[in-house]
Parts: structure tokens; sequence; C-alpha cells
């Protein structure tokens, strides 16, 4: 019975339907509906969201809107509500010239999935700016408010993205008055360096900007996830014999261990351009995988897997991906996506 068309509810645009979709425009109306006890799943922008099949359950869309901002002696505070645009907030808070979220500019997505994937970008995460989460417990329709530290985020992660019931219906940034820019990665540092003047809040989000257009395919233009994999993380053994057989592997100290760089793991592999059907390894940043226009789930996940097995079989990395992946009973893992799709 599935009738909702997903396709233009992601930013991948794959054909897929759901059986419903409600469309929560208040924290009332949501009270009333809570709590659930059939399949769902919370859509924000989709811009992270990889429908491999029929949905066979509702989805609840966010589309609560709304911002309060109030401050004390230290710092600025906004209350977002989680169906706002996250790019139009960055920018809101660069026109008033308030710092802290500039190096995210640019993000697709919502306020409200912000905190689910911990997002981040050069140099900068989510979590840096986040003071409060409010989310509601779809399943027994309970409202908890999460403080920084409950949240227990990391890298793309957090407890939201664990345990998958909540549905975030605010955010309270807490953005300091000392503000600093944060230009450790590589551009906006080469760019600082040539300025006349100091850099503001919004010369950082239009400089993050460019150098987003030049890398990020727009996914209005050429459907994406933005990347598909996470940076894998390997011990420092592995990273030693690594650097050892390949001198100009980045690679970055993290607490668990040494990060790499999927992007040129894949892109050393000879695989940008790459295509299975419609779907591609993009151009100009080998971790973004793109529909090039008729891309069906099975292209996606084969090409997936290839890029999987052959940096496996090369580096002994094995990649993960940073897109959640959906297919007919709600998330999956993607070894169930791929063996659904192929009958392996
Ligand atoms: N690289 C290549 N070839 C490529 C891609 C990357 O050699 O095709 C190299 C780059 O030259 C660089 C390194 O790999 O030395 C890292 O690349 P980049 O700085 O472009 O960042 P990334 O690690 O590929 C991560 C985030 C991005 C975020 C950028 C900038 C993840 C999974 N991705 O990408 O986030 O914008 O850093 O901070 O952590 C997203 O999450 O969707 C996303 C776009």
């Amino acid at each position: 019975m599935s009738s909702i068309p997903l396709q233009h509810l992601n930013t991948f645009q794959l054909n897929a339907h759901a059986n419903e979709l409600i469309a929560v425009t208040s924290v009332n109306q949501l009270e009333q509906l809570l709590p659930l006890t059939h399949p769902f799943l919370v859509l924000g922008g989709g811009s992270n969201m990889l429908f491999t099949e029929n949905y066979q359950g509702r989805i609840l869309a966010n589309n609560i809107a709304g911002i309060k901002q109030w401050e004390d002696d230290n710092s600025h505070y906004f209350q977002v509500a989680g169906g706002e645009n996250w790019h139009d907030f960055v920018m809101h808070c660069a026109e008033l010239n308030i710092g802290g979220l500039e190096n995210l500019a640019l993000i697709p997505g919502s306020v409200g999935a912000a905190p689910v994937q911990n997002i981040g970008a050069y140099g900068v995460e989510f979590s840096q700016v986040c003071h409060e989460v409010i989310g509601y417990d779809i399943h027994t329709g309970l409202r908890h408010i999460f403080t920084n530290n409950d949240c227990q985020f990391a890298y793309r992660e957090s407890v939201f993205k664990q345990q998958r019931h909540f549905f975030i219906t605010q955010v309270t940034f807490k953005l300091t008055k000392q503000w600093q820019p944060q230009l450790s990665y590589g551009e906006l540092k080469a760019w600082s360096a040539e300025l006349n003047e100091a850099p503001t809040s919004q010369s950082v989000a239009n400089k993050v900007i460019d150098v987003r257009n030049a890398k990020l395919p727009n996914p209005e233009i050429l459907p994406n996830v933005g990347s598909f994999f996470k940076n894998p993380v390997v011990t420092t053994q592995h990273a030693k014999q690594l650097q050892h057989d390949y001198d100009n592997m980045p690679q970055y100290i993290v607490a668990d261990g040494v990060k790499l760089a999927a992007g040129w793991l894949i892109d050393h592999l000879g695989l940008k351009g790459k295509s299975i059907g419609g779907a591609g390894v993009h151009t100009h940043q080998a971790l973004v995988l793109v529909n090039n226009g008729k891309a069906t789930s099975s292209d996606v996940i084969n090409l997936a897997h290839l890029i999987i097995e052959s940096v496996n079989q090369t580096f002994g990395v094995v990649l993960e991906p940073e897109v959640n992946l959906v297919d007919r009973d709600g998330y999956s893992k993607f070894e169930t996506c791929h063996k659904r799709l192929t009958n392996v």
C-alpha cells in the first residue's frame, strides 16, 4: 500500500514510496499524535537518507518552525525549532554578526537533524555549539531534555542516531561572545593569511560556501547525500604501515587511533567518475556518490559495494556508510540492503 512518493523528499532522489506521510507543524500536533506503535521514521531535509526500497511505514516530516534568541554576559542563545532549515539559520546568525556556526554553512538539511548526525565541517562540529536538545520519545510520547553531555556526541554519532526513536522538536545553541574564527582547515587558513582585515562570521561563512561549491555537488542540480562514507579510524600500527606504503596519505591523529580520509583512499584507486548505471562517484570529491539522473537503488548499493571491496582489498580498511540506509522495514545495515538488492 506504498503510496507516498519520496523522490523529492530526499536529496539523492531515488524513486521510493512510503505508506503514509504526516507533516508535523507544531509541538501540540506531535503531542496529540504520540505515542505511535506503527513503524515510523522521522524525516528532516532528507539530505542524509537513502531509501533503498519502498518503506512500509509512516514518515513524520519535521516542519516545526520558530526561532527565539536571548543572551547573558558571556553567550548568545538561540532556541530553534527542529524543522528550520540549517543553512538559513547559520546565515541568520552570521548576518547578526554572531559567530560560531559559520564553518557549518551550506550543509543541507534541517536543524532537528543536526544533532542526530553531529554534523561537522572545516574544523567545527555541532557538538561544540549545542546547549540542549528537546526530543519526544515516539514510543512513549514523553518529552526529554538532553544536555550536551546526554547527547553522547562523537564523530557523526549521537544518542539519537543510536536509538532512532526521538523526534527532535527544538535545539538550543550557545554561542560564546568571545568568538574566535576556526581557521585550521587548509583552505580557510590560506584564505585568512591573505586578508587585510580580521575575518568576520559572515566572511568566513562566505568562504566556506565557496569551498563547498568548488568541491561538493549541489544536491538540487546533481542529487547526492554529501559524504557517502565515514572517514575510517584505524590503529596507530595500521596507520604507520599505510604511511610507509603510501607516503602522501593524509592521516589525522584522533582520541581512538588515526583517522584516514576515505575520499583519498577511493580517489587513489582511480574510482573518481566511476559509475554503475545511474550512480556515480563525484568527479571532484570521491567521498560523494551522485545520482546522474536515473540511478536505481541497486546501482547505488552495487557502486558502494565495489568501493568498500576495493578499499578493503588495497588498504585493509572497511568503509562504513555515513548516510542512513532505509529499506522496507526502516533503518538498515549496508550488508542487509546489499543482500536484498542483489539476492546474494
Ligand atoms: N581527498 C582526495 N580526493 C578526494 C577527496 C578527498 O585526495 O576525492 C583528500 C583531500 O585532499 C584531503 C582529504 O582527502 O587531504 C580530506 O578531504 P576533505 O578535506 O575534502 O574532507 P573529507 O574528509 O573528504 C569531511 C567531511 C565533510 C566535510 C569535510 C570538510 C566526513 C565523512 N566528511 O570530508 O562532510 O565537509 O570533511 O571538513 O567526515 C558530509 O558529512 O556530508 C560532509 C560533506
